[in-house]
């Protein structure tokens, strides 16, 4: 019998761990895996906001492509284009590991509510992620958490796997209300959703857009104490908040921070693919 107990760090990709993983190889190939903390997806996602028309989507993809050919398997990557990309997008990721994401869905599947995108049109079109509650949604465009509930519960219903946005402003974190923002944001937003069916990003606002970035420990902070009012703990918790080539690794290296949701650095191909091959 050959045991071979293996302390291992990043033994796979898309585990991600706070303590040792040991395994336990044997000759009857028996893997034993003993850890503290289960099985989460890494994903990494572009949020491409108000930004790229189609042919300029088709482009960004057709560079896209070859930059992440050797992209380890495990790492989910989504592209969240407006809507109107996502046709040609659709045809064009098929048989792609890309994976289609929207940027909002209605709770409603039709209906008298100009300007809105429901979840049977999202599916008719293979979009498999949308992002929820996202921050400059609420700042302009009035959400609140209630109609982000019912945004989750959309996506949910048709076999969307919504990407639920959370974080604090300047404002918050200065007056040292960040815990209290962030748990009653979730305490709301997340009435009767099904937590094995969700994506959360950390997105602290004061973040988004100004290169300022949150210090990876102090994400990774938050992101524990938002896994603590889960009662699924192997959700999948993002950051997000000027996620760029030069501090994706650092991020990636935090125990509880499961991938990346990225604005303006996911709009050039070279960027993004750099994301997503993090060490
Ligand atoms: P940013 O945007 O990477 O440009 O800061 C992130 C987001 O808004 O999701």
């Amino acid at each position: 019998m050959l045991n071979l107990h293996l302390l291992v760090a990043s033994y796979f990709d898309n585990l991600a761990l706070n303590s040792t993983l040991v395994v336990n190889l044997s000759l009857q190939s028996k893997v034993e895996i003993k850890k503290n903390q289960a099985v989460r997806k890494i994903i990494i996602a572009g949020n491409w906001k108000m930004h790229k028309t189609q042919a300029e989507s088709l482009e960004f993809v057709e560079k896209f492509k070859s930059e992440i050919e050797n992209t380890h398997e495990a790492r989910e990557i989504v592209l969240c284009t407006p809507f109107t990309s996502l046709t040609v997008m659709s045809k064009n990721l098929h048989g792609s590991r890309i994976q289609l994401g929207a940027q909002n869905i209605h709770w409603e599947d039709q209906g008298a509510y100009t300007g809105e995108i429901s979840g049977v049109m999202l599916t008719e079109i293979g979009v498999s992620y949308v992002i929820v509650g996202h921050s400059e949604r609420r700042q302009y465009f009035g959400e609140t958490d209630q109609t982000v509930n019912l945004r989750l519960k959309s996506a949910q219903k048709h076999g969307i796997i919504p990407i639920l946005c959370v974080g604090e402003t300047k404002e918050q974190r200065d007056e040292g209300a960040t815990e209290k923002i962030i748990i009653n944001q979730l305490q709301q937003d997340l009435v009767d959703i099904d937590q094995s069916n969700l994506v959360i990003a950390y997105e602290p606002i004061w973040a988004i857009g100004t290169g300022d970035t949150c210090e990876s420990y102090e994400a990774n902070r938050v992101i524990g104490i938002i896994r603590q009012q889960l009662d699924n703990k192997n959700v999948s918790i993002q950051y997000g908040g000027s996620v760029k080539p030069n501090n994706i690794d650092e991020i990636m290296a935090q125990p509880e921070i499961d991938g990346a949701l990225v604005g303006g650095a996911s709009l050039e191909p070279a960027s993004l693919a750099r994301i997503a091959n993090y060490y």
